[in-house]
């Protein structure tokens, strides 16, 4: 009878009730044949290995078990993380950093994710160190920056910084005003793409900024400025410099003012808090506010406000104004940046 003819089996065939005996039926008979088939031709087995779609239709064989029992148990391994893992890596679903990229960046998407706990919970963002690797090896210490959204109606920074910034009027817009979850979650994510920005901008050009991995929501996942064993590197405010240590901070500092007055930029919140100390060499962080100072019509003060916060940390160490000569400093800040 036409139901037990394997041969005819058809996928579009609407009786299931006769594939389903077709499938349960051992058909002794065909499988003595496949066997030897197998033995007489070595390469068949692999055949079937590398074969998407069996080709014998209607009836699953023992090498299409087997294969179908892998396939299965692939997927299931696929979904469990390795033991004291968060997470698998986010890579492929960010926004990557700038070209050319450090040769210790993580690619790899069968990465995971740890979270090693948190370095600083900071008013608009909390920094997580997290470690990223192929399972089985020691992997990258990263900072992980997340921007946070529930628990501040307004970010300190919003007023001033945000409105310089030109926004259709939108339902975004409303809900930003409206300090809505949803808007709250999009000025999150604002800061975290004008951070990741402006950090891949300065990267770039080489100022002294760490590289910045990867963005994805209001996550940035940072160059971690610190040690192996987990200890990040102090903040400019932490450190008490030699004389001759502090003078050379001063100059890496002012050196990098220069790099980004020269592109029209001021930091727009330095301090010695947002300045990290790491084996000698001055890096700078926190730059979602990176201040256009021509485009802002309050560039100008952003500027010698950065240059005031910083002579005044230098200048309570210890070093001399003739030294500082923040007048002057200004005068060049303000000309590399085409104000004056
Ligand atoms: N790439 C990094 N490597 C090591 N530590 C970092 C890194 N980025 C940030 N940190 C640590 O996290 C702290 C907070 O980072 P950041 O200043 O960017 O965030 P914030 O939200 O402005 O915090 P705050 O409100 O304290 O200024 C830094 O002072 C520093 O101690
Ligand atoms: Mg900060």
């Amino acid at each position: 009878m036409r139901q037990h003819d394997s041969d005819d089996f058809d996928l579009f065939d609407a009786r299931p009730a006769h594939r389903s005996t077709r499938f349960e039926d051992p058909r002794p008979a065909r499988r003595g044949r496949f066997d030897e088939e197998t033995r007489e031709r070595p390469n068949r087995r692999a055949r079937y290995d590398d074969e998407p779609e069996p080709a014998r239709r209607g009836r699953l064989t023992e090498g299409e078990r087997v294969r179908l029992a892998k396939l299965r148990d692939d997927a299931y391994t696929e979904t469990q993380l390795p033991d004291g893992a968060d997470r698998w890596s986010t890579w492929d679903d960010a926004e990557h950093g700038p070209l050319p990229r450090p040769d210790w960046v993580v690619t790899e998407l069968a990465a995971v994710d740890t979270d090693l706990g948190v370095l600083k919970t900071g008013k608009e963002a909390d920094v997580h160190l997290l470690r990223r690797g192929l399972p089985g090896t020691p992997g990258t210490l990263l900072a992980a920056k997340r921007y946070r959204s529930d628990e501040h109606k307004l970010f300190h920074r919003d007023a001033g910084y945000l409105e310089g910034r030109r926004m259709r009027r939108s339902r975004e817009m409303r809900a930003i005003e409206h300090r809505s979850a949803f808007g709250r979650n999009l000025i999150a994510e604002q800061w975290t793409v004008a951070e990741f920005a402006a950090l891949s901008r300065l990267w770039t050009l080489g100022a002294p900024v760490p590289y910045p991995v990867q963005r994805n929501g209001t996550e940035l996942l940072l160059e971690f400025l610190g040690e192996d064993d987990g200890t990040a590197a102090p903040r400019l405010a932490q450190v008490r410099p030699e004389p001759d240590e502090l003078t050379d901070l001063w100059f890496q500092a002012t050196a990098a003012l220069e790099l980004l007055a020269s592109e029209g930029l001021a930091h727009g919140d330095l301090s010695a808090y947002n300045l990290l100390v790491h084996r000698g060499r001055l890096v700078v962080i926190d730059l979602p506010q990176v201040v256009d100072v021509v485009a802002n019509p309050a560039g100008v003060e952003f500027l010698a406000r950065d240059v005031r916060n910083l002579a005044g940390w230098f200048h309570g160490r210890g070093l001399g104004e003739h030294v500082t000569k923040t007048d002057d400093l200004l005068a060049e800040l303000f000309s590399a940046a085409g104000l004056g």
